[in-house]
């Protein structure tokens, strides 16, 4: 499989086999430009730009982001990234001294210290249930999350695609069992938009979060945040500023504390539509077959790192997304920062991660598949990784 986008359209550092679109993304060069036009465009006129036009520009492009996510334009509002979202949903979260909020042991560490953060200011606890990893089916996320909830949980923090393991979780199964048992639910889809599809309406979550500078390529420092109407009143950003107390005519308390929490670049945010329209139209099919491609590519990828390690696939197909994590052999040695990571860094020019979990010595290795990726890059990193196994490595 080749590119389904010229590498040659991203920044990316053509002496690399870059595998790690999953951490931080990557952002074709015409949207980095589009970015630009936009600063250009506030630089010339800052007033104009951001104390008369903002709230339009913004509301412009929230319509679209939600449009993209299947949301109503009103409950989603933009915020720079999945941890700052999690952090405003968590710290305005009403917990009281005895109060559960339930996690996963495949979380992604900052959400995580979030809730450790605000039970311990609150007097409540954190659960963690324990997924297995490998795992044979979706139901054991199901079971490892309701055996874990008591008369306590209020709130559960659930990932759509888990950092750590790749896996792709039953969010629609879980937001249903745990609503309906009283337990609120904060989807940390971080990498949810542009890698699955998404009806965020429909799932019934109290919260959902996700990113648009992962799978959807737009410039870093873009992210949504969704909130069911009837939480809408509690949720509160982080920096409390001019809209607290200055209503606008037909705009939530919500939306318009969102839309300011200071001056800052708003530029990402508005990139975003362009990033929507890009895929559109980039290859035939657009995001349906982006998404269909990378995870064809991903589950390739699955193939040939199994066959090299010689270890069974440790998730079934359905909970695959574009993004793939395997078990390494237990070894001696380094751990931070992973041997195996610089070797394959600085030997090969291979930027992949390699991921302590759920604790040393236990790792697994984490691929990204990317319109810029191609099968021969798997190949590679496949080969290495057979000649490691038979050093033991
Ligand atoms: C599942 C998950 N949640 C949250 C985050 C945090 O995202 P950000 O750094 O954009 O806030 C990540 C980042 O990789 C993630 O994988």
């Amino acid at each position: 499989m080749v590119p389904a986008i010229p590498r040659s359209e991203w920044m990316l550092d053509p002496a690399l086999s870059f595998l790690n679109h999953g951490s931080f993304g990557a952002t074709p060069r015409v949207l980095l430009e589009k970015q630009h036009m936009l600063q250009n465009e506030m630089e010339a006129e800052p007033v104009r730009f951001l104390e008369r036009e903002i709230f339009t520009r913004l509301a412009e492009a929230r319509r679209r982001l939600a449009a993209f996510v299947g949301a109503r334009t009103e409950d989603l509002v933009f915020v720079p990234n999945a941890t700052t979202a999690v952090n405003a949903v968590l710290r305005s979260f009403p917990l009281k001294s005895g109060d559960r909020v339930l996690v996963t042991d495949h979380a992604h560490n900052a959400c995580r210290n979030t809730a450790g953060f605000v039970c311990a200011q609150s007097g409540g606890e954190v659960t963690v249930a324990k997924v297995p990893f490998p795992i044979r089916s979706s139901d054991e996320v199901v079971d490892a999350l309701l055996s874990a909830v008591t008369t306590r949980t209020r709130l559960a923090v659930i990932e759509h695609v888990t950092s750590p393991t790749a896996l792709v979780f039953p969010v629609e199964r879980l937001v249903q069992e745990l609503e309906s048992r009283g337990v609120h639910t904060l989807v940390d889809g971080a990498h949810a938009p542009g890698m699955l599809p998404l009806q965020i309406d429909r799932l019934g979550a109290s919260f959902y979060t996700g990113n648009c500078h992962k799978w959807m390529c737009a410039p870093k420092g873009a992210a949504l945040l969704w909130v069911r109407q009837d939480m809408q009143e509690s949720v509160r950003p982080l920096a409390i500023s001019h809209g607290a107390t200055s209503p606008r005519p037909g705009a939530s308390r919500y939306e318009v504390e969102f839309s300011w929490t200071g001056t800052d670049d708003p530029s990402a945010y508005l990139s975003v539509p362009s990033a929507i329209d890009h895929f559109a139209s980039a290859l035939p099919g657009g995001w349906n077959a982006l998404r269909a491609r990378n995870r064809s590519l991903a589950l390739a990828a699955r193939d040939l790192l199994c066959a090299a390690l010689e270890i069974e696939h440790p998730a079934p197909d359905d909970m695959i997304g574009a993004l793939v994590s395997v078990p390494l052999p237990l070894t001696a040695g380094e751990f931070r920062p992973d041997v195996l990571q610089r070797t394959l860094f600085e030997a090969h020019r291979i930027e992949v991660p390699v991921i302590h979990w759920p604790k040393p010595p236990h790792r697994l290795l984490r691929v990204s598949a990317q319109a810029y990726n191609s099968l021969a890059e798997y190949e590679a990193l496949a080969a290495v990784l057979r000649e490691k196994v038979r050093n033991a490595l």
